[in-house]
């Protein structure tokens, strides 16, 4: 039988290379469409040396139609795995304009596309930043959504467009994947979260801090009303929420419709939690200093993922320490690499 092949948008990024790793291992092709603007080619050379195949890769902006088009002209897709966005909730404030841009234009662009060579089996990248502040926790897929800024109004918006498209015509099948807090990388060491410039998200930051290279972490707040009083969240591991969009592909081909899945472990840890589980794996001290709470955050957040265990089969299995393992084997090897 032919390999089932697999249009993956974003995939030279840091959930879509790992994603690329799990297709692979489940036997898929993989075609990547990226514009590199957060990412570069050589993770294409990585996700080969990993998976023993080089996935296709065309670099292009999804808002180019024309260069979408041929793409859905030479393959015949059996899914669209769609990650292609930014994501950087800060710059979303003070450039809201390039994200309706680059995520809702290029968005619709690619639904049009597929519906053109129809092709409408859709796995979107959606986010936990849509439940806004939860009400109680853990979060469930039928909580409120609403968004606190414009790069989760994207994801929102897309969930909306998706479900409207999914009433105008049947023949859609759709899985929103709402992820928690991806951290870690593959066990290879190979592939791995590398922000450019000072990173925003905890691990990458106390990643820096563990080689030396930034002097100490800022922990956000220390009087929220959590057990120790920093933030809580549901960190999963990048290869179980990778595993989980082919567990979310396997669920279309049989289950005709829209649904909404978490992607969390649904275990929430602290900010401090984590600088310990780091500490123990990398035998060094990361220096922190409490500060004042960052703007917009939220106390807690995690996830009860057991809708994505029954109706996908899927469940994250990799533990905080494992997670720990695989970032601190990345990023050891990577600044070795760069050195
Ligand atoms: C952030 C984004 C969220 C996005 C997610 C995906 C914000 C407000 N939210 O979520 O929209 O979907 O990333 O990557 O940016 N922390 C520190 N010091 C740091 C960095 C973080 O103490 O230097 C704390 C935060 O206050 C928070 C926790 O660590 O309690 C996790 O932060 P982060 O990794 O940025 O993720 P989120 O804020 O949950």
């Amino acid at each position: 039988m032919m390999a089932k092949s697999i249009l993956v948008t974003g995939g030279a990024g840091y959930i879509g290379s790992h994603t690329c790793v799990s297709l692979r291992n489940a036997g898929y092709e993989v075609v990547i469409v990226d514009n590199l603007c957060n990412s570069d080619a050589s993770v294409i050379d990585r996700v080969e040396a990993i998976t023993g195949k080089r996935p296709v890769f065309l670099q292009f902006d999804m808002c180019e139609r024309d260069e979408l088009r041929k793409v859905f002209q030479r393959h015949s897709f059996a899914a669209v795995i769609h990650l292609a966005g930014l994501k950087a909730v800060n710059e979303s404030v003070s450039q809201p304009l390039k994200y309706y841009r680059n995520n809702i234009e290029a968005s619709t662009m690619l639904l049009e596309t597929m519906d053109e060579f129809g092709v409408r089996n859709l796995v979107f990248s959606s986010s936990a930043n849509v439940y806004g502040v939860p009400d109680s926790l853990p979060v469930q897929e039928h909580f409120p959504r609403y968004a606190t800024n414009p790069y989760g109004r994207t994801k929102l918006i897309i969930e909306d467009l998706l479900t409207d498209l999914h009433s105008a015509d049947s023949r859609w099948r759709i899985a929103l994947l709402r992820y928690f807090n991806p951290v870690g990388a593959h066990e290879s060491g190979r592939i791995g979260e590398n922000p450019s410039g000072e990173p925003g998200n905890l691990m990458p930051y106390i990643s820096r801090v563990a080689l030396g290279k930034l002097p100490y972490l800022h922990v956000y707040g220390g009087d929220y009303p959590t057990e120790d009083g920093t933030g809580v969240r549901d960190f999963i591991h990048v290869m179980d929420l990778a595993e989980g969009h082919v567990s979310a592909l396997q669920w279309l081909e049989m289950s005709p419709g829209i649904a909404a899945f978490n992607l969390g472990s649904g275990e929430g840890h602290s900010v401090l939690e984590m600088i310990a589980a780091y500490e123990d794996v990398c035998g060094r001290k990361i220096p922190y200093r409490i500060v004042a709470r960052r703007p917009g955050d939220i106390p807690a957040s995690f996830a009860d993922p057991s809708l994505a265990q029954r109706e996908l089969g899927w469940k994250a299995s990799r533990s905080l320490h494992c997670m720990c393992v695989d970032e601190w084997r990345w990023q050891t090897v990577h600044s070795a690499q760069n050195a």
